[in-house]
């Protein structure tokens, strides 16, 4: 039988050890969970970033470009709990060095939400379909979140809320489809939400959560309290006319999602809201 100061060692020893991976990944608040955030440079993933850095989390803020990062780059200086990380999804040599960069670094939220986003390249359809783009936002938006979450997935499973988060879109939702437009980025969600729908299936026998949510547009510049409304950009004013953009404090509403979620909420398709969205 092990003496009591032989098992006071072995907690010391244990306490110390988590302790120094946290001090390792330089970190203030090693009592706080860790969330390592996809394209946090802007819009959607910036806002995850400052609203994570507020809540006192240890944030690992990734991009492709932190010299380009200025608000990114921002938050973090005046916030030590937000470290900022170059990661390309699709590139394979840099989610190998990150991933052994913080090896040993439990990662309680992994946010996936980098993607291409349908807007930036218009309106793709039928008769004119580029098909060199439908590769490059099938490998972004569907393959890039798999990388990244089985090169973090260690992390992970070491943590104590052990979620992988995957941003859909309800454009990726084939049972409520009715006009035919924004195929290539529909079909990467929709491949992205049974991508993420087998992974949830896999890794529920050790314990981790995969949250899949499409948070519709937010309004992450706060546009509808604009005091100039003129000055607010046109497809933003025509999306409020529409009432097609998500108030700012969405992106709170998603966070507390994440923060409820069980095994029971893995592999189910939520909006922002909460509401389940048919497949
Ligand atoms: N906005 C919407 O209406 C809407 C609606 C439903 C779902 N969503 C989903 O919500 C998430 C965020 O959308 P958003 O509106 O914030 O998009 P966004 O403004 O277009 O930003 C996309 C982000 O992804 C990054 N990114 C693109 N390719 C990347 C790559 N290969 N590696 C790493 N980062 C890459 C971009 O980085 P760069 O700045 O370097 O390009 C940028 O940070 C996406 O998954 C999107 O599909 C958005």
């Amino acid at each position: 039988m092990k003496s009591i100061s032989s098992v006071r060692l072995t907690g010391l020893f244990l306490i110390l050890s988590l302790l120094s991976i946290t001090a390792r990944a330089g970190f203030p608040n090693p009592d706080k969970p860790t969330v390592l955030i996809t394209g946090a440079n802007a819009s959607h993933g910036l806002a995850f970033a400052e609203e994570y850095a507020a809540l006192d989390w240890n944030v690992i803020a990734t991009c492709r470009s932190p010299e380009k990062a200025d608000r990114l780059n921002a938050l973090a200086s005046t916030h030590a709990n937000v470290v900022v990380e170059t990661l390309d999804i699709i590139d394979d040599e840099e989610i190998a060095a990150l991933a052994k960069k913080y090896n040993g670094v439990p990662i309680d939220v992994l946010l996936n939400n980098a993607a291409i986003n349908a807007f930036r390249f218009g309106i793709s359809r039928f008769g004119k379909m580029d098909y060199d783009w439908f590769e490059e936002i099938l490998e972004v938006n569907i393959i890039g979140p798999l990388k990244v979450s089985e090169a973090f997935q260690a992390n992970v499973e070491m943590s104590e809320q052990k979620k992988i988060i995957a941003m859909t879109s309800t454009g990726g939702s084939i049972g409520t489809l009715e006009v035919p437009i924004n195929i290539g980025y529909r079909t990467s969600k929709a491949g992205l939400n049974m991508a993420m729908k087998n992974y949830a299936i896999y890794l529920q026998r050790k314990g981790v959560i995969v949250g899949i949510i499409g948070p519709g547009t937010v309004d992450t510049e706060d546009y509808m309290n604009a005091a100039d409304p003129t000055s607010v950009p046109r497809n933003y004013q025509m999306m409020m006319k529409a009432g097609r953009l998500v108030p700012r404090t969405a992106i709170d509403d998603m966070i507390a999602l994440i923060d409820s979620m069980t095994m029971e909420d893995s592999g189910v398709f939520y909006q922002w809201d909460g509401e389940v969205l048919p497949w």
